[in-house]
């Protein structure tokens, strides 16, 4: 059994389909690949995809291929287009030129940047997104408190998700997403807003979610303007400016200022900044 509702709404899940079919008046196109021999292969294919709103280039040309298993993270200033390249892997903005090809066998979640509590306890926040995949409730409650364990929210699993704090309310959002067992995390500036403290437990989340042996370990793309954290948790880099991506590198060959300069003077002084 399947139930929907809007991803925004529940701020989590998408299962990719053979049939998806976005709207809008695109002339670009959306395509699905099958995964080869039945693992998960390439996740992602973008070739020259743009993405207007209106007048609005948000996106331009991009081209980016997305394997399973390192950690992304994306960066540029605000505006330069990295929450429509989520939005647009996750399949909540369309290409208004150019193609995107996505392995129709992967499951996929997101977190936006700021995440939506349902007015309701901790724990349903949680099962309701397993009931929604079609669970029983009873089954969706117990896995509901399986993931609360493992972001150490259990203790509160019945507290209103209105009352909880910034940083257990993004511990609550990443609960709700691990609970799906997703193959894919698209994250929106997960620790913007948040606490020295509460930053640290949820990058140390995201580096275990992305290191679990026992599941196969879930691919995480993120966005973030804190470029420590990039090199802590990122093996790959990619650097957008107006909606163009400049430079896609190893995490090691994008801190590399040389490096750096001689594919992107724009990624460079954009470092260079950052840093200073
Ligand atoms: N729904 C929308 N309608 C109109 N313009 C939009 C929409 N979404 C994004 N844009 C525009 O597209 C560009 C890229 O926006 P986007 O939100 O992707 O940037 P960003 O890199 O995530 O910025 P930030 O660091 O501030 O979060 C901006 O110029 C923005 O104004
Ligand atoms: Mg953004």
């Amino acid at each position: 059994m399947s139930r929907s509702i809007s991803p925004e709404v529940n701020g989590t899940v998408r299962r990719v389909q053979v049939s998806d079919e976005l709207p809008g008046r695109s002339q670009g196109q959306y395509h699905n690949a099958s995964p080869a021999g039945g693992r998960i292969g390439e996740l992602f294919q973008l070739q020259r995809v743009d993405v207007c709103f209106g007048h609005r280039t948000a996106l331009s040309k991009v081209e980016l291929r997305v394997e399973p298993g390192p950690t992304v993270a994306l960066i540029g200033a605000n505006g330069s287009g990295k929450s429509t390249l989520l939005r647009l892997l996750h399949g909540l903005a369309v290409p208004s030129a150019g193609r995107i090809q996505r392995n129709g066998a992967m499951r996929q979640a997101m977190l936006f940047q700021r995440p939506h509590m349902l007015r309701t306890s901790v724990r349903n926040n949680v099962a309701l997104g397993l009931w929604l995949r079609g669970a029983s409730w009873r089954d969706a409650k117990v896995q509901a408190m399986r993931a609360l364990g493992r972001v150490g929210l259990d203790n509160v699993a019945e507290q209103n998700a209105r009352t909880l704090s910034g940083g257990q309310q993004q511990r609550l959002a990443l609960a709700r997403a691990w609970a799906l067992q997703p193959d894919v995390l698209l994250l929106d500036e997960p620790t913007a807003s948040l606490d020295p403290h509460a930053k640290r437990e949820v990058e140390s989340l995201m580096a275990e979610f992305s290191s679990e042996q026992a599941r196969g370990a879930m691919t995480i793309i993120f966005a973030s303007h804190n470029l420590g954290q990039v090199k802590r948790l990122a093996s790959r880099v990619l650097y957008l400016e107006r909606g163009r991506l400049l430079a896609d590198l190893p995490v090691s060959e994008f801190f590399n200022a040389n490096r750096l300069q001689q594919v992107s003077t724009a990624a460079h002084l954009f470092v260079k900044g950052e840093l200073e």
